[in-house]
């Protein structure tokens, strides 16, 4: 019977355990959203993970929702995060890059200027932290159909520059109300044309980003993030299982390194077994997130309900979080006020256990 620390191979990569890192953003890249040696340590000091999966990362300029989130689109970033995956390879780890547009969450203060684009001009209603405060989301600037080919061909070259950088593998960000979320989910897409409408429509832009990202470095080295039911940036859909029925049945075809999906909603507002709908229709591995023990994880993959788990802020404070798990030793607790406050402070200071 397999458990957190049977190894496992999704797609290219095998995995030496199942305890996954989930893409967590801590904004301590450089000026120009570069990696640097600060995030190689950080990561370097995580990788007995089964697999890394990289901090939501920028394709392109212009759509930047966080401050200095770093970015996968010019020479000089594609040979900073090679420092990265080297530090991650020198320790045996494995490591994707999670690929990521930000949509209506991006503002015009981070991106000198540009106003944000979505798949309709919808804002989302809260407040974003900038250098200069707190500030109101801005209504973003509805896509033209036209433009969307140019997202899809910015995945591509996204993932394309993720194998130059040395990754395992790219994860596609479709979750937390991200651009490829917003299409998807009928709160924040109310266009006309072939992207909106429809559970098909909605989903049109997804497909055709994983299509291209899977035929630019092969679909076995692509995953795929969801978040169906989480309401974080505003988001909502009128039948949250059945965009995701939709969604796994289209995925069972393309022969991906794994589905990753976040089971439930961060504030609790909408409800749905997502877990086993995906199951029902995805035959492929399938990492779960959210609120997981090691006992419910370690039970989850006992019962095969799910592949493989991720896990966020438990890793934040832990580094070595699969040997406190084999050695149940305590699990530090994460401090928030340090998530996204850069330096090294809550960073690269958490120590493993002795
Ligand atoms: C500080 C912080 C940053 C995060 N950044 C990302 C991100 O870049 N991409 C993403 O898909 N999810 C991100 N998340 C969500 C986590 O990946 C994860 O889904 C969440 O922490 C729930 O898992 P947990 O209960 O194991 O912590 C972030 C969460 C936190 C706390």
């Amino acid at each position: 019977m397999s458990d957190l620390f049977s190894p496992i191979q999704l797609g290219d990569t095998q995995l030496n355990n199942r305890i996954i890192m989930a893409p967590l953003t801590r904004s301590r890249a450089s000026t120009g959203h570069m990696p640097n040696q600060l995030m190689a340590t950080y990561y370097a000091q995580r990788a007995t993970a089964g697999l890394i999966i990289s901090e939501a990362t920028m394709i392109t300029q212009g759509n930047s929702a966080f401050v200095n989130e770093p970015g996968i689109y010019n020479q000089a970033q594609i040979s900073a995060w090679k420092t990265v995956t080297d530090a991650v390879h020198a320790q045996e780890g494995k490591i994707y890059l999670q690929i990521w547009h930000g949509g209506r969450a991006a503002h015009s203060v981070l991106n000198d200027g540009q106003q944000p684009v979505a798949p309709s001009a919808i804002a989302i209603d809260d407040v974003i932290h900038t250098p200069q405060g707190k500030l109101p989301y801005e209504v973003p600037r509805a896509l033209e159909t036209s433009e969307i080919s140019m997202v899809v061909y910015a995945f591509r070259q996204a993932a394309h520059n993720a194998m130059l950088a040395g990754f395992d593998g790219v994860e596609i960000h479709g979750a937390n109300g991200y651009l490829i979320d917003q299409f998807l989910r009928s709160s924040s897409n109310t266009r006309e044309d072939q992207y909106g409408g429809s559970v098909e429509n909605r989903a049109r832009l997804l497909l055709e980003v994983i299509d291209a990202v899977s035929d630019e470095i092969g679909s076995t080295k692509v995953g795929l993030r969801l978040s169906p039911l989480n309401s974080f940036n505003s988001m909502q859909d009128d039948d949250p299982l059945g965009l995701l029925t939709f969604v796994s049945k289209e995925l069972d075809t393309r022969n991906l390194a794994y589905f990753h999906v976040m089971r439930a909603d961060f504030y609790d507002k909408q409800h749905g077994d997502t877990l086993t709908t995906v199951r029902a229709h995805f035959h492929g591995n399938l990492i779960a997130n959210m609120g997981y023990t090691e006992s419910e994880a370690t039970t989850a993959i006992q019962n095969n309900r799910v592949d493989a788990i991720a896990f966020g802020t438990d890793f934040i404070s832990n580094p070595d979080l699969p040997q406190r798990f084999a050695r149940d030793i305590a699990l530090a607790p994460a401090d928030p006020n340090t998530f996204y406050l850069g330096g090294e402070e809550g960073y690269i200071d958490y120590p493993a256990a002795s």
